[in-house]
């Protein structure tokens, strides 16, 4: 694959601009980074930075591969002549914007490329460069439909259909806005090739209505949608990562979905614990639990298989190994951090692909 990345308007200036803002890294460390992430994902990359639209949109005409990945600096709120532009090439272009411009001056917030862009990626300083990147490798891998299961924008999922089992996706991110499906979308990817039917959801957030109890109630109404969704298969197996678990264990015992296992990867499951013991900031939890907190969860019936990392930097491990003791549940404690139960290259994804096929623990 072939991708161009594309700077816009002042963010040669990375580096000595708003660092509280941008952050430290400059135009050509964030150049070097973007060639590497390619590198690491087998793609070729063209990189390019411009204070003038004309040429911008020269770039744009002018590119014939497989995606573009643009963050417009300005234009993003401006430039019609771009969106034209984009919806005029017909390759998938993917918005990203270092800051989080939903939480800036209200004007900031306002994209005119957003709906000839395939995906906007906010908020995730300059590691959004690469989510955006992957997003177009796992876009071009597995075809796939968004079915939308509510009224909000962000009340739907990514549907792959294969033939076995339905596997479904909640991700994490504490759910913050900034964190979207693409959290989980390569594990979801990976599924599909190898078969699954898989449906990666999305769910209201905390910054558009979502935290607690509006994210609960979006994952219960997923699961309720599921015979609509008309896919063939035996088994559901719910596959969340973070506090994304949390949803679905919230969720399962309370919908018709009856899922036969659980795997609740680094889950954070307990979040009056987490308050209690300081693992996240009371900031960020507070901003979570919108309306209360979701109640002391019990995996109630459904099969549940806790996967944990003992260099997890966000949840420590030890919340897991109590939960699990207290339900009498399956643990695989391994040897990762928090984000690599998300990356399907690593071994500890060939033990979740294991425990989702067996239909029981396989050896250690
Ligand atoms: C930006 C946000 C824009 O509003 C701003 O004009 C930029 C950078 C970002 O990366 O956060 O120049 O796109």
């Amino acid at each position: 694959m072939h991708f161009l990345v594309i700077n816009g308007p002042n963010l040669d200036l990375l580096g000595r601009r708003q660092p509280e803002v941008y952050g430290s890294t400059t135009l050509p460390e964030l150049e070097a980074q973007i060639a590497d992430w390619a590198t690491g994902m087998g793609v070729e990359v063209d990189i390019e930075q411009s204070n003038s639209e004309l040429r911008i949109l020269e770039l744009v005409h002018g590119f014939d591969g497989d995606g573009i990945v643009i963050n417009p600096g300005a234009l993003t709120h401006t430039s019609r002549a771009l969106a034209d532009a984009i919806a005029g090439v017909g390759i998938p272009v993917v918005e990203v914007h270092i800051s989080n411009v939903k939480a800036r001056e209200s004007w900031r917030a306002q994209s005119v490329l957003a709906d000839v862009c395939v995906r906007s990626v906010f908020g995730r300083g300059v590691g959004g460069y690469r989510n955006a990147m992957r997003h177009l490798v796992n876009r071009a891998s597995v075809p796939f439909e968004t079915v939308r299961y509510g009224p909000h924008p962000d009340n739907v999922g990514d549907l792959r259909r294969g033939t076995g089992d339905l596997v479904i996706l909640a991700h994490g991110g504490l759910w913050k806005e900034v964190f979207e499906r693409d959290l989980t979308e390569s594990l979801a990817v990976d599924l599909a090739k190898r078969g699954y039917t898989t449906w990666n959801l999305e769910y209201r957030r905390v910054g558009n209505g979502g935290g607690w109890p509006a994210s609960g109630h979006d994952v219960l109404t997923a699961l309720e949608t599921i015979p609509q969704l008309a896919t063939e298969h035996e088994r559901v197996v719910l596959l969340g990562h973070s506090v994304g678990s949390q949803l679905l264990m919230w969720a399962a015992p309370r919908s018709s979905a009856a899922p036969a296992l659980h795997v609740a990867l680094a889950p954070l499951i307990d979040l009056g614990e987490t308050v209690r013991s300081g693992d996240v900031g009371a900031a960020e939890c507070g901003a979570m639990l919108v309306q209360g907190a979701p109640p002391r969860l019990d995996p109630a019936g459904v099969e549940t298989v806790l996967v944990h990392g003992d260099d997890d930097e966000i949840v420590p491990v030890e919340r897991s190994v109590v939960f699990a003791e207290r339900h009498g549940l399956e643990m695989h404690r391994t040897g990762c951090d928090h984000f690599s139960l998300l990356d399907p290259s690593r071994p500890e994804w060939d033990w979740v692909l294991q425990r989702i096929a067996a239909k029981e623990a396989p050896a250690e």
